[in-house]
Parts: structure tokens; sequence; C-alpha cells
């Protein structure tokens, strides 16, 4: 009996090490399951984009010139972001070449960004929204020619002629620096009265940023609308710049009416610094 016992007792920690390794095992996968149970409940936000109807190696036929119609071929390659707003992303959109010159051209005259200002704002109760510094240049002021073969592929990416687009907007974020969401259209109902309105906006990302910067739609598909958003959070559907990409959005309805979720700002800049070319492009034809 004595030994028996002895056997048990000793038996209990001869099979503690596998045991015990075992419960272990247990609660860590337990432990594992239930956290990853929780965190998808605190991201719902995060699903997987299934790659679909992509084949990038294969080339296609192009369809002959006619007698008729445009001549010129050009491959643009996008991706659906979203719905709400309608956002498309073009990878390698520019040249890195390209990205390098339309900067080069850009530093020279910089100045800090401004605000349109709404009924009852002055410059003093809007400043620290827009802390970058810009410059506008319309494609024909640069003589490299850059400029205008991004508008060209703008307007075929768009479908909307050139001479709808205001002038490039170029901007420098540096560290710190942001641009808190708005519209790009114009509400009548906080501007006045408008002779033209944004229909849609293109950004091409000049330079990598290495963190932050990222361009946020707060309001996609609805979400985070109904209580009062907090910028510093920046949380949203984020685009990270890429040098040479392109973001596409349109801020009106097909109705003519402002798309509440295409509200977009940009994060600060934590590491690097931001360059983008900025196209607003519009519903009327711009003069030069
Ligand atoms: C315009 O279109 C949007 C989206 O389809 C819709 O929600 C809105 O009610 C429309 N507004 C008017 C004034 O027709």
């Amino acid at each position: 009996m004595k030994s028996r016992g002895k056997s048990v007792t000793g038996g209990l920690w001869n099979l503690g090490l596998p045991s015990i390794f075992l419960l272990c095992l247990f609660f860590f996968l337990l432990g594992f399951f239930a956290s990853s149970l929780f965190s998808q409940q605190d991201a719902p936000n995060v699903r997987p984009r299934v790659l679909a109807s992509v084949d990038l190696e294969k080339d296609f036929d192009p369809l002959p010139t006619g007698e008729t119609g445009d001549n010129s071929l050009t491959s643009i390659p996008f991706q659906v972001l979203s719905w709400y707003p309608r956002a498309l992303y073009f990878p390698n959109f520019a040249s890195i070449e390209q990205c390098q010159s339309i900067i080069k051209i850009a530093k020279a005259d910089l100045e800090p960004s401004s605000l349109a200002l709404r009924k009852g704002e002055t410059e003093e109760t809007t400043n620290g929204i827009r802390t970058s510094s810009g410059t506008f240049i319309s494609a024909s002021e640069d003589k490299t020619g850059v400029l205008d073969l991004i508008e060209e592929k703008i307007a075929k990416a768009t479908m909307i002629p050139k001479t709808h687009g205001e002038a490039f907007n170029i901007l420098r974020y540096e560290i710190g620096q942001r641009y808190q969401s708005h519209y790009d259209a114009f509400d009548p109902a906080q501007y006045g009265p408008q002779k033209s309105q944004r229909v849609a906006s293109f950004l091409l990302y000049l330079s990598d940023v290495e963190e932050g910067g990222e361009t946020v739609f707060p309001f996609e598909s609805g979400q985070n609308m109904d209580s009062k958003y907090d910028f510093s959070k920046c949380i949203g559907l984020k685009v990270k710049p890429h040098r040479g990409d392109g973001l596409l959005f349109y801020s009106l309805f097909l109705n003519g009416t402002i798309d509440p979720t295409s509200i977009h700002g940009s994060c600060p800049v934590i590491r690097g610094e931001k360059w983008v070319a900025t196209k607003w492009i519009r519903n009327i034809e711009q003069d030069e």
C-alpha cells in the first residue's frame, strides 16, 4: 500500500511534465482562439482583399484603330478601392524619374498651403487645419513636359478632358504636417454659390513616406459617421503613399450632390517626407 501510494504520488510527478505541458498547450490554444475572436471584434473593418480577374502578365489584344476614334493606346491598370466614395488606385501611374522631376520644379516656389474659407472662418480660426507647403503649376508652365504627360494620362484614366482640370497643386508635408479631413467639393450652403464644382480628385504620390502621411477616408462605407470623428486617430480607409502611384476619387454623386463619404484628410507624417501632386477636376472647363 505504502509503495503503491508512493508510486502514485511519484507517478503524478513523473507524469507531471508531459501533462503540465499538455495543460499549458491547452490553455495557450484556448487563449489564442479567444484572443483572435476578440481581435476580430476589435477590427471589423480589416478584410482581406481578394485578387480577382487580374492577370497582369497577360497582354490583351488591342482593337485596331479605325478610321475614326482615338488613335492612342494606353494600358492603365487600376484597383477599385471603394464604392463609398468611388475610389480607384493606380499602381505605377508615373515613373520614378517623372516624380523626381515634378518635385524638382515644385521645390523652387513652395509656400504655406492655404484654405478656401467658409462663412465666418478667418485665417486665424483655421490655423493648423492644413499645415503643408505647396505650389500651383499648370502643365504648360512645366518646360520638362512631364506634367503634360501626367495630365494626359489622368484625362484618359478619368475620361474627363484635361480642360476640366485645375493647375496641379504640388504639396510637401514634413514631419507632423497634415491636412484635417475635408471635402474637395464646395458645399454652397457653407461656401456660397459656386460657379462650378470639383467632381473628382487625382492624387499622384511623388514620394514614399516611411511612416504616416496616409490619405484617409474616415467615412468610407458609412463608418464613423454617427459619432464625432476624432481626426487625431486617423482611422478609416487609409492609403499609404507610394511613389509613382495614383489615387482617384469622386466627390460628387452622379446627381451632382456631394458624396459625404468623399471626406478625406492627410494623416500627419511621422517619419520621412510626403510629396504629392493633386489634380482637381471640375464639371466645367477651366480657363487657363
Ligand atoms: C443624389 O444621389 C444620392 C446617391 O444616390 C442620394 O443619396 C441622394 O438622395 C440624391 N440627392 C438628390 C437631391 O437627388
